[in-house]
């Protein structure tokens, strides 16, 4: 690894010159960044990651292994992409039919989580902090902090900033994380936001490490009854 080099690339992977790869960022074995693409800081690609040519990730992105990140997607800070998730960019390919010119975005917006094996076809906007279940089929845009599954997944609720369910709302409409003890409320039909953090603002460092299992809270009595 060249001396001046500020992130690491395993010796099985191929970075092409002319890709631009943030400080702090690791790329691991046989993992493939094009010419062209931008890879922010903090970033893990984990074996077998595709970065195209023309795309953008942002900083403190985890994308775990066996993940194509095609041209035409928009990857924000602090999206997690599980393994072999599916993104796409051509909504009908055709083998025969050159449409190179016309890829079309699909957009994960900041914070947002993509399931194991689950495939977002192109044109579409994950929210904020959205949750896309292991495996589900992703048609339409999802609103921040939704939690979706299925094929074609549906929404099933909310999910905090910290990947837990929100349950039902106290008598103000407030849900609160069980996690972080942060405060959400629907403002209106559709539109969730946190009343304690910017959705923009970092997490603070106290938040931003998780010390107990899904698992844990889902059996704690403050969440029971939640969907
Ligand atoms: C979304 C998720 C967190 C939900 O987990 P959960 O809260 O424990 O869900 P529950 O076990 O309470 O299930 C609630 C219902 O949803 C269904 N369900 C749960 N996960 C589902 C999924 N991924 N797809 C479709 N249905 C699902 C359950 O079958 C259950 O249905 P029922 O009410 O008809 O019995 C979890 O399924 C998931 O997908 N996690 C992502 C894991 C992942 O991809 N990690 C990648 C890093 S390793």
């Amino acid at each position: 690894m060249p001396e001046d080099r500020l992130y690491f690339v395993h010796e099985t992977a191929c970075v092409e010159d002319g890709a631009d790869i943030g400080a702090g960022t690791k790329v691991w074995h046989f993992s493939h960044v094009m010419k062209g693409a931008k890879v922010g800081e903090r970033c893990i690609l984990g074996q077998n990651v595709n970065v195209d040519a023309g795309t953008v990730i942002g900083n403190n992105v985890k994308i775990q292994n066996n993940v194509s990140v095609y041209n035409g997607a928009v990857v924000e800070d602090d999206v997690f992409l599980g393994p072999s998730c599916v993104l796409t960019n051509v909504s009908n390919p055709r083998s025969q039919v050159n449409r190179h010119a016309l890829y079309e975005k699909t957009i994960l917006r900041r914070g947002c989580t993509i399931g194991a094996n689950a495939t977002i076809v192109c044109g579409t906007t994950i929210g904020r902090y959205a949750f896309v279940a292991a495996g589900a089929v992703v048609t339409k845009d999802v609103p921040d902090y939704a939690l979706v599954m299925g094929n074609p997944a549906l929404q099933k609720g909310w999910m905090s900033r910290h990947g837990q369910k929100l349950g039902m709302p106290d008598a103000d409409g407030i849900m609160t994380c069980p996690e972080s003890g942060l405060r959400y409320r629907e403002e209106s039909p559709g539109l969730v936001r946190c009343l304690d953090l910017d959705e923009e603002v970092p997490l603070p460092a106290v938040l931003s490490k998780g010390t107990k299992s899904y698992r844990d809270f889902r059996s704690s009595p403050t969440t029971e009854g939640q969907g």
